[in-house]
């Protein structure tokens, strides 16, 4: 059995040094087809069991599923996606990135999948992001699978209504 199935989360966390960066590279479906030595270590995986995968192996359960919809809802649009991501090792660990994702093109500017950085992020932004996912977390598991992402959306949208900002707005301003 591959080691990224049937992971407990545990409570220790791995916290990244300044000039720790991940990339990884997908298809249109999200299929990882590249990673980089960061990726695989921290993960705890190796390029056999990691190449091909969804990128979904590293998914942490504390993760809103609205967040994830406004992820791809973005990049299949052509556009730029920073984020707060909670992700998971397969040894159960977790750890928090600011995440960049983008869509890569062809020659022909035709998208052939998409390019993802993470970075340390900022604790107090971490600590907003995750009082804020805990939130939608919650209502999300009130909800069934449509209305769940419909619900905790609004929470998020919420949020930053209440703020006077936009989501982008205030995610880049700890860019
Ligand atoms: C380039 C790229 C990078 C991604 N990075 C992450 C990531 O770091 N962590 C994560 O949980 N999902 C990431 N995703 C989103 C996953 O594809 C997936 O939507 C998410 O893990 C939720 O899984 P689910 O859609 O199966 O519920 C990324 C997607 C793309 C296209």
């Amino acid at each position: 059995m591959s080691r990224h199935t049937n992971v407990t989360p545990t409570s220790k966390e791995y916290t990244l040094k300044p000039d720790d960066l991940i990339v990884t590279k997908t298809d249109l479906k999200g299929n990882l087809t590249y990673a980089n030595d960061k990726f695989l270590s921290i993960s705890v995986l190796n390029e056999t069991e990691t190449l091909g995968q969804p990128h979904s192996i590293i998914r942490h359960p504390d993760m809103p599923k609205a967040v994830f919809h406004l992820l791809w809802d973005t990049i299949k649009r052509g556009n730029e996606f920073f984020g707060v991501v909670k992700n998971m090792s397969t040894d159960g660990s977790f750890y928090w990135v600011l995440a960049n994702i983008t869509p890569s093109y062809d020659e022909q500017h035709k998208v052939i999948g998409f390019f993802s950085v993470r970075r340390q992020a900022n604790k107090e932004l971490i600590n907003t992001m995750d009082n804020l996912y805990q939130q939608m977390l919650q209502e999300e598991k009130r909800h069934g699978d449509k209305q769940a992402i419909k619900a905790s959306t609004q929470i998020l949208n919420n949020f930053f209504d209440e703020q006077g900002v936009s989501y982008d707005e205030y995610i880049l301003s700890f860019v």
